[in-house]
């Protein structure tokens, strides 16, 4: 089965074409320029900006696949967790589309297209153990198949990647501010400064990292001192020790021999090094997805929607958008026979 997928949950506008065969295409469209002079994402703007790319770059991944919306038979798109108006453009169009071609069409939750990204790549058994690390989410979960998600654990306050643009946001670095940090980080002394570990009394899978934000705050109201290449090195070494220790502690827990981290932060160079080495040290694989599949990307929901697809789900086209979203909650609405017609996969 061949799916056009969309996704619009923030601010990239991304459109894919998966198959059978694997990805056929996979376009993203950064707003990083319209949102860094704000120092953050302005989701109006966010929502404009979707409405004004959607289509070129739905053409776009056509064009790529070599394939025109003909050879298309089903259609997926995130429907949340986000911005509710950006959702809405991606999830509006989608429905569209299968409305139009007589499509089935299915929404996806973003974060499982996050947790199932490295299923483009390679296959991993079930089940596996998912860290979630991105802008909006950092949260442990175990993987036991397509569509069965376990939450164990979850940030108490800022996300791992918020953390990181706050940090690059404080030190003058521009928005989005982990690649930035990450690449400042290389070869930098990741011991200069001794940012604190927050430990949890209770929730031992859980993570917080509203006191390194704190404390880097402090030590720049203090005068600072330290080259900012080691500043960035010695928070990034604090911000990975802190997702390491969690997700170890779980995966020693359910014996889960495969650790699967995925979103945005899952770019970052150290947490890559780092957690592999962690894991082997105690017999664990680590996976990350490919650095494209890392960040938000289409190509993700259309593997999550195609399975879904191929498992015979259809949402009905009143399908909305949701701000929040729980993972593995089941949101099939009533099968709509017209849409279910138009079903071509085998
Ligand atoms: O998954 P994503 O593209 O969007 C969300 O769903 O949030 O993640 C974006 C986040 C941003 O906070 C960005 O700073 C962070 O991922 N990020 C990184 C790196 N690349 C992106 N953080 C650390 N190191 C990186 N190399
Ligand atoms: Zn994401």
């Amino acid at each position: 089965m061949r799916v056009l997928a969309i996704e619009t949950s923030c601010d990239d506008t991304a459109a894919a074409v998966v198959d059978g065969g694997g990805v056929r295409s996979s376009v993203v469209a950064s707003q990083d320029a319209v949102h860094a002079r704000y120092g953050g994402i302005v989701p109006e703007l966010a929502s404009r900006n979707h409405v004004l790319t959607i289509v070129p770059v739905i053409e776009r991944a056509l064009v790529e696949a070599s394939v025109t919306l003909d050879d298309v038979e089903g259609v997926a798109a995130t429907y949340g967790p986000g911005l509710v108006g950006s959702l809405l453009v991606g999830l509006q169009v989608a429905k569209g589309i299968a409305f139009d071609r007589g499509l089935p069409f299915v929404g996806v939750n973003h974060l499982e297209g996050h947790l199932l990204a490295i299923l483009l790549d390679r296959p991993v058994p079930f089940p596996y153990l998912g860290l979630l690390v991105s802008g909006g989410h950092t949260s442990l979960y175990v993987v036991g198949g397509i569509g069965t998600y376990r939450q164990l654990g979850r940030t108490r306050d800022d996300a791992a990647g918020e953390a990181f643009d706050k940090a690059a946001k404080m030190l003058g670095l521009g928005f989005p501010g982990g690649r930035v940090i990450d690449q400042l980080a290389v070869n930098a002394n990741r011991a200069a400064i001794r940012f604190p570990r927050a430990t949890l009394k209770h929730g031992e899978y859980d993570f917080s990292f509203s006191g390194i934000k704190t404390a880097l705050r402090q030590y720049l109201l203090d005068g600072g001192g330290a080259p900012v290449s080691d500043v960035c090195a010695s928070f990034q070494e604090a911000i990975v020790d802190m997702l390491i220790a969690p997700t170890l502690r779980a995966a020693r827990a359910l014996g889960t021999p495969t650790i699967v981290v995925s979103g945005g932060v899952s770019a970052n160079t150290r947490l890559r090094v780092r957690m592999t080495e962690a894991g082997s040290e105690e017999g664990l694989e680590v996976a990350f997805p490919r650095f494209a599949y890392c960040t938000d990307n289409a190509a993700m929901i259309g593997y999550a929607g195609r399975m879904r697809l191929l498992g015979g789900q259809r949402d009905a086209l009143t399908l909305n958008a949701e701000a929040t979203l729980p993972i593995g909650v089941s949101h099939t609405g009533p099968t709509n026979p017209a849409l279910a017609s138009g079903d071509r996969s085998t």
